[in-house]
């Protein structure tokens, strides 16, 4: 990360779009530049006061920074993980953790995804925190999804496969019954050993191709038996905040502003096809 973009994290609690950011107007910014303008504008929705979900992967990690130094100029949070490495994190800047068992709601959740589409459906897991990110978005009142102008699709599994917990017994059973639903999985390895989840289960990567109806293949994954949680995220965002270069947008559920013309003009932005 440049000079200028830890200046601007020391900025605390400073809008994202009203500050004065030089790095911005000096050159075009790169991905994680975003991910960083769209946490820091995410993280603005938090109150004082608040019991907050803390998602999992980089732009969640700008989001828990950046919250670590509102806390530490005086807000006053407590903080529900999705994952070991949020957990250690949100530790390491200042936040008072609780776990999901303590609490009966979340107030506010701030994630990212991997893919969204106008619907304000997603894919979630490319990080592995699938089930965790998923109980605790379930709880929320208020889900805020930060993510880079990237992440945007017109249909969910054009780029991204789905991510799939499985439980390591028995995965062949569960491999098969994905594949017959038209997702060709493949277990996820680092370094030619299986990946393993904080839950101690496997992860199954389904490349689907683009999905037609989310919802619908998000319930019929589900019914899998061996399957612990699926990584399509049904109508599980409230808040989408999307950064593109040096700016933000903000899209609310259910607002007037239309989320199929805000798609065609950021993919216009990035040179990519209209939804
Ligand atoms: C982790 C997730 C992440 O939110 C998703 O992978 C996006 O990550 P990043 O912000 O690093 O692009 O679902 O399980």
């Amino acid at each position: 990360m440049n000079d200028d973009l830890i200046e601007w994290y020391g900025s605390g609690e400073k809008s994202a779009i009203g500050a004065p950011m030089r790095v911005n107007q000096r050159k075009a910014m790169s991905r994680d530049a975003e991910k960083i303008l769209a946490a820091q504008r995410a993280v603005e929705f938090v109150r004082d006061g608040q019991l907050v979900g803390l998602g999992t992967g980089s732009t969640a990690a700008h989001a828990i920074r950046i919250l670590g130094k509102r806390v530490e100029a005086g807000l006053s949070i407590q903080g529900v993980p999705t994952s070991n490495a949020t957990e250690q994190l949100a530790r390491e800047v200042g936040i008072e953790l609780v776990s999901l068992n303590q609490v009966d709601e979340i107030d506010i959740t701030i994630d990212g995804a991997d893919e969204v589409d106008p619907q304000f459906n997603m894919i979630k897991g490319g990080g592995g925190a699938l089930t965790r990110e998923k109980l605790v978005a379930v709880a929320s009142k208020k889900r805020v999804i930060a993510v880079d102008q990237s992440k945007l699709v017109d249909r969910l599994g054009a780029r991204f496969p789905i991510p799939v917990e499985v439980l390591p017994f028995g995965f062949r059973v569960v491999a098969r019954a994905l594949d017959s639903l038209g997702c060709h999985p493949k277990i996820r390895e680092i370094n030619g050993t299986p990946f393993v989840t904080d839950n101690m289960n496997w992860i199954v990567d389904c490349a689907s191709g683009p999905v037609d109806d989310p919802l619908l293949l998000e319930q019929e994954i589900k019914q899998i038996s061996g399957v612990v949680e699926c990584g399509l995220f049904a109508r599980l965002a409230d808040v989408l905040v999307i950064a593109c270069r040096d700016d933000v947008t903000v899209l609310e559920r259910g607002a007037s502003r239309n989320s199929v013309a805000v798609w065609n003009q950021l993919s216009g932005a990035r040179g990519g096809k209209s939804v």
